[in-house]
């Protein structure tokens, strides 16, 4: 099974993503994540995209649809892939059709997770995460048991993104209005479009996505 997560950013995508690569052996494949780690590592990849994400602008869509490619062609994606942040734009959406069709695999939802912008602010600004393993933390939702020591590893620094703070994330919500959420209909007129309540707490999202998949909404 393929799936699009689709949602504005905090919307809760990587969060959902990763719990369904937990419990569904489903291979989670976000842009945001690969070009982080294309910046971090300094390909010449992330040097192009370093200013624009920290702007909180889009990244080529030449750039993304080949880096998607290149994951495709890895043998652990074949059980099923779940799209987190890709596709952002109607040509990522078709880039995403023609790489999927070459390679015999379908796409069979397209989830939006629907969500009110202004409480994404506090989501976004507030989240941090542990700078040895990367678990999730949060200033309000979610903090260490113990202050400043991660709960998984005991590590004790933390970091958060360039791009949560309030400018930028308004930036990145006006580019999701501008650019992805027009490729729904483009979906919609297949019938692959389902609905959640991002606004749900994560484990009630989480619950609405599976009755999803296991094809019970
Ligand atoms: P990317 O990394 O994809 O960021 P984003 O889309 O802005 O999404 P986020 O990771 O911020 O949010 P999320 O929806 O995954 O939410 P999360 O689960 O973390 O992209 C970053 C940049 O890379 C882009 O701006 C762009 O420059 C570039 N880029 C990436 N892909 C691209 C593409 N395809 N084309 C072009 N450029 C691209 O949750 C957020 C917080 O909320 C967390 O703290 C979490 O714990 C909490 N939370 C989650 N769910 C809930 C809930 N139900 N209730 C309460 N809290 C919750």
């Amino acid at each position: 099974m393929n799936i699009i997560l689709l949602g504005p950013p905090g919307a809760g995508k990587g969060t959902q993503a990763s719990r369904l690569e937990a419990e569904r052996g489903m291979v989670q494949l976000s842009t945001g994540d690969m070009l982080r780690a294309a910046v971090k590592a300094g390909t010449p990849t992330g040097v192009k995209a370093k200013a624009v994400m920290d702007s909180g602008q889009l990244v080529s869509d030449e750039i993304v649809s080949g880096i998607i490619g290149e994951r495709l062609d890895m043998a652990d994606t074949e059980v099923g892939a779940i799209f987190d942040g890709y596709p952002r734009t109607a040509a990522q959406a078709e880039s995403l059709d023609t790489l999927l069709s070459d390679r015999g695999r379908k796409l069979d939802y397209v989830i939006e997770i629907q969500v009110d912008e202004e409480a994404l602010v506090e989501r976004i600004t507030g989240r941090f995460t542990c700078a040895n393993c990367g678990a999730g933390y949060h200033d309000s939702f979610k903090q260490p048991k113990v202050a400043d020591t991660c709960d998984v590893c005991g590590h004790h620094e933390f970091k958060r993104r360039p791009d949560d703070n309030a400018e930028t994330v308004r930036t990145r919500m006006a580019e999701y209005r501008a650019k992805t959420a027009p490729i729904l209909p483009f979906y919609e007129a297949r019938g692959l479009v389902r609905r959640v309540d991002g606004m749900a707490d994560m484990a009630e999202v989480g619950a609405q996505i599976a009755a999803i998949l296991d094809d019970k909404a």
